[in-house]
């Protein structure tokens, strides 16, 4: 059965590494939407690996593949597949023809956006130029992968883009576009790699009777329909989103993945937010630095009433916890299981004005001891009975058994249940 990897929360939840873990039973991975807006970060005896675009089962080896639901930049991609070709021979992998680019001007637009908001109106996005790539997407605008065959029709097209946007780059003091440029970089791209860009046929007709691992980007709350509207990125990050964005119509089972507790970089909503030393604590022990923009992560306490609504938007059948090592010295530990008494069925979490207004009260949470070190053990039942209640409680609620948890950001840190 092809198996997604799709992230809970905020992004960051460690898809990564159990992608990479998870790799070893398949035979392709893929990504369906995003960017290199996504930083994976996944470590395997020592050596650590960065990802942004190249889906996590490159370091074992495997066949990866790039659907048409992701934006690429080509400079970014020259660099990451360099980079990936220094540490791995020969890695494969597979751009659908269908992808569109994300080109130089969307990075000016993309600060221009964020420079008209202000305060907590800024959406504190990555700056790479997803937002304006999807918006041409939708707006019939985009320069494809398959254009590049044809670098004057490609040139034609970005005359009629750069009367839409020359007025505007120009009056916030961003270059305008520069076309001979822009045609003489996709001419080196495509010579570079001209030979990964495929037609989602060949991709079909291969791996058609083999599995398929999915690599989520983002998490949930971040979707752009079912996230804290408008602090959301703007590809729709949910497992719904697979078929389209792969292009693969097949079906596949959904592993929730959630850190132990939450955390959110860039603006919004985060009702568990801890703004004391508890919060920085964590950010630090959990090394929560965001691996895209350098900026530290927002932490707070686990929220269960936003993870049940995202086993729901995403059909979750199994979930998988990570980063519960970080926990270990805590004298107590917070769980949110209401928002103001109420329960997830009456919160509308795209409602961004909403979940702002959100105070959490003391009997929203409950209160757990932690479980010391765990560093040593191998196997499941071996765990510390408070890690293992902690564990029972968050399965009770979500309705949804942990199949996998997560002690060290190390491959080999990893325990099935
Ligand atoms: P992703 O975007 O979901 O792939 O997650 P990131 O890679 O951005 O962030 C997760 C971070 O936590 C990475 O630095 C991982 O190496 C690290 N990590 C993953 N799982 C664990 C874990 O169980 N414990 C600890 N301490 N770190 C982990
Ligand atoms: P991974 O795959 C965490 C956040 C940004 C910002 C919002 C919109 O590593 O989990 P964008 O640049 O996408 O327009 O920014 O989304 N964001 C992420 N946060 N992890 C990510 O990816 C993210 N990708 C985007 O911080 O709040
Ligand atoms: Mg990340």
């Amino acid at each position: 059965m092809h198996k997604a990897v799709i992230g809970l929360q905020w992004g960051d939840e460690g898809k990564g590494k159990i992608v990479d873990y998870l790799s070893e039973d398949f035979d392709l991975v893929a990504r369906y939407q995003g960017g290199n807006n996504a930083g994976h970060t996944v470590i395997v005896e020592n050596t650590t690996y960065k990802l942004n675009l190249i889906p996590s089962g490159v370091i074992r080896g495997k066949p990866c593949f790039l659907g048409q639901g992701v934006v690429l930049d080509p400079e970014h991609f020259l660099n990451e597949y360099d980079q990936i070709c220094q540490k791995i021979s020969n890695p494969k992998i597979y751009l659908s023809s269908n992808i569109s680019l994300i080109l130089k001007y969307h990075k000016h637009l993309d600060k221009i956006n964020e420079s008209l908001l202000t305060g907590e109106n800024k959406i504190g996005t990555t700056a790479k130029g997803i937002g304006p790539a999807y918006q041409d997407k939708v707006g019939r605008k985009s320069i494809k992968l398959y254009d590049l065959k044809n670098l004057s029709y490609v040139e034609e097209k970005l005359k009629i883009i750069k009367k839409f946007y020359d007025p505007t780059l120009i009056h916030f003091g961003e270059e305008p576009i520069n076309i001979k440029e822009c045609i003489d970089f996709l001419r080196t791209f495509t010579s570079k790699i001209g030979n990964l860009i495929i037609d989602n046929s060949l991709i079909k007709n291969e791996f058609s009777l083999k599995s398929i691992l999915f690599e989520g980007a983002q998490g949930a709350l971040l979707d752009l329909d079912h996230g804290s509207y408008p602090y959301v990125t703007s590809s729709n990050t949910v497992s719904s989103n697979i078929v389209i964005g792969s292009g693969l119509q097949l079906d596949y089972k959904t592993i929730g993945i959630f850190k132990a507790y939450a955390t959110r970089v860039g603006n919004g909503p985060f009702p568990t937010e801890l703004f004391d030393s508890i919060g920085d604590y964590i950010a630090d022990k959990g090394v929560e630095i965001g691996t895209v923009t350098k900026r530290k992560r927002r932490c707070g306490w686990l929220d269960l009433v936003s993870l049940k609504y995202s086993c729901q938007i995403n059909r979750v059948s199994e979930l998988c916890i990570t980063k519960v090592d970080v926990l270990n010295d805590l004298k107590e530990i917070k769980v949110c299981k209401s928002y103001q008494l109420k329960k997830y069925e009456d919160i509308n979490f795209s409602d961004s004005n909403y979940l702002n207004t959100i105070q959490l009260l003391e009997d929203d949470y409950d209160i757990f001891p932690s479980w010391g070190d765990i560093s040593e053990f191998k196997s499941y039942n071996e765990l510390p009975d408070n890690l293992k209640n902690y564990i029972t409680f968050i399965e009770n609620y979500l309705e949804v058994p942990v199949t996998i948890v997560s002690l060290g950001p190390e491959r080999n840190q990893t325990l099935l249940k």
